[in-house]
């Protein structure tokens, strides 16, 4: 039976992945370095240092020509921009169906929890006021690695108290897909690829219907 859903955020509950894009963009170009959306989508999942050092390799910039302090302060600025951005974030930007599943969720007594690499989480889910709905969320900067790493998702589990084979994560990103999957969870894809082995997958979030999960749920 699921017992427990685990979502990740940026670009699941609400569509905050074009603002690291722009933050992120923004950024880039002060280091006279482009990048476009396809580049992006392996940004997604992945926490601020390792995107910072994945841009600075795509343009040529090995991380080792600056010191901890310049690259803490770059990602500094990234996230001032975006913590600018998400700002004046409402429930309005929550994805079509997430308030809807959240209350299903919560009223058949199945745990919610949060699974995300963002620092910025617990203040984007106070904006969006669906706090309250979690039991559980996990603080990134505890742990040791990062997705497609399953300790996020595991993390999630043990909070909680539920077996990782009763529980479904919901990820838009590969590497969230591949921390669910390494996590022995069920794993929901929103738009993501088909070859990277999500077990349900969906193209927009309208269709994470409480049934939907229930009837695709198996046990792994
Ligand atoms: C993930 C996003 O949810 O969080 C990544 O998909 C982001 O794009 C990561 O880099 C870390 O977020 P933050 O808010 O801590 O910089
Ligand atoms: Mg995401």
């Amino acid at each position: 039976m699921m017992q427990a859903v685990l979502f990740d955020l940026d670009g699941v509950i609400t569509d905050t992945a074009k603002y690291h894009f722009q933050a992120w963009k923004r950024l880039a170009s002060t280091l006279g370095i482009s990048i476009d959306e396809r580049f992006n989508e392996r940004l997604k999942g992945v926490s601020r240092m390792d995107s910072l050092k994945r841009i600075l390799e795509y343009g040529g910039l090995s991380n080792h020509h600056f010191t901890s302090i310049q690259l803490e302060q770059m990602a500094e600025q990234k996230n001032n921009d975006y913590k600018q951005l998400i700002q004046g974030i409402t429930p309005k930007e929550l994805l079509p169906g997430i308030s809807e599943l959240l209350t299903a969720l919560r009223s058949k007594g199945i745990k919610i929890a949060l699974a995300s690499a963002s620092k910025n989480g617990p203040f984007i889910l106070e904006r969006l006021k669906i706090d309250t709905f979690f039991d559980s969320v996990v603080d990134p900067a505890k742990l040791q690695k990062g997705k497609p790493d399953p300790e996020i998702f595991l993390t999630a589990a043990a909070q909680l108290g539920i077996d990782p084979k009763e529980c479904a994560g919901i990820e838009d990103s590969v590497a969230g897909i591949e921390s669910i999957l390494a996590a022995g969870m069920f794993a929901v894809g929103v738009g993501v690829p088909e070859n990277i082995g999500a077990h349900f997958r969906v193209a927009s979030t309208t269709e994470l219907t409480i049934d939907a999960l229930f009837s695709h749920f198996k046990h792994r």
